[in-house]
């Protein structure tokens, strides 16, 4: 039988306890990987700690964490070096959205997000800054830390979005916050080359999870992100844990600072 891509290798995986994370938590753990799944809620984390178990051989546990939080990055990846003693890999998926969208919202009577940055609250826009891109930052290097000090290198892959490279008006926060990752991730690659720490990003389209799910179940909604998809169809949290899977494996051994759009086509120039 042949080994799985992740065999012997750890995993640490932050918003691991819903959509593209817990899908990687699940694809990796297939492959071999052992996983620890950070994310906000302790129930929601044994839950999906608990689907990894029962569904691969893998060995799962979780850590409630705020990304936002130096101090619960750091208690997480101490509890993976303690529990499993070493990490080889961290998917960076903690994200939120603060805009929804609103079908006839804009002058010309079509829906739009509502985050228009003439009236969004500092507070929202600095709490979507925080965990998107501070909460990745910090978990990067807090982790990086751990792999120089290992010295058996490592792969992070961070989890942007096609936002990073194509405005969406009313959600200028999370657009920034996501551009910022690609950059992080292009830096923090040249820095940790020499560790052999390999850094990149994945930049989803328009993915089947729960946050979009409000966009999902409106007509409208439906229509924008499907007419942005020259593919036209919605993409899966499993198609995007397949292109972080092969970032994070060593497939992918000569490749870093790279963003990768699995977009289904949209565009991304
Ligand atoms: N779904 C999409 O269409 C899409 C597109 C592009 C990028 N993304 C990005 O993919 C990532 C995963 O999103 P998803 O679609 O799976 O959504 P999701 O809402 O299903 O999962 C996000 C997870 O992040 C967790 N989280 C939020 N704030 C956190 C914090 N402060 N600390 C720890 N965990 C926190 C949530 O609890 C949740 O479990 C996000 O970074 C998102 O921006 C999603």
């Amino acid at each position: 039988m042949s080994l799985g891509r992740m065999e012997g290798k750890v995993a640490v995986i932050t918003g691991g306890a819903s959509g593209i994370g817990k899908a990687c938590a699940l694809r990796f753990a297939q492959e071999g990987a052992d996983v620890l799944i950070a994310d906000l809620v302790a129930e929601r984390c044994e839950a999906a700690a608990e689907e990894v178990r029962r569904t691969t051989n893998g060995r799962a546990l979780f850590a409630e964490t705020d990304v936002s939080s130096e101090d619960d990055i750091a208690a997480m990846a101490q509890r993976a070096m303690d529990e499993f003693g070493h990490i080889d890999c961290v998917v960076a998926a903690a994200g939120v959205s603060s805009a929804s969208y609103v079908s006839g919202s804009s002058s010309s009577g079509d829906g739009g997000f509502n985050g228009e940055l003439l009236n969004l609250p500092l507070e929202s826009c600095n709490r979507v800054l925080d965990i998107n891109l501070t909460g990745v930052m910090l978990t990067d290097r807090i982790v990086a830390r751990h792999m120089v000090a290992q010295g058996t290198g490592g792969s992070i892959v961070n989890i942007a979005s096609s936002a990073a490279r194509v405005p969406l008006p009313g959600a200028a926060d999370y657009s920034v916050s996501k551009a910022g990752v690609a950059m992080l991730t292009h830096v923090f690659a040249m820095e940790v080359a020499q560790h052999n720490i390999r850094v990149n990003a994945i930049g989803p389209g328009f993915i089947a999870t729960p946050m979009t799910q409000g966009l999902q179940d409106d007509d409208e909604g439906r229509q924008m992100m499907l007419g942005m998809t020259p593919m036209g169809r919605l993409g899966t949290a499993e198609e995007m844990a397949n292109t972080a899977l092969y970032l994070a494996c060593d497939e992918s051994s000569y490749t870093t600072g790279q963003t990768i759009y699995p977009n289904g086509g949209l565009y991304a120039g």
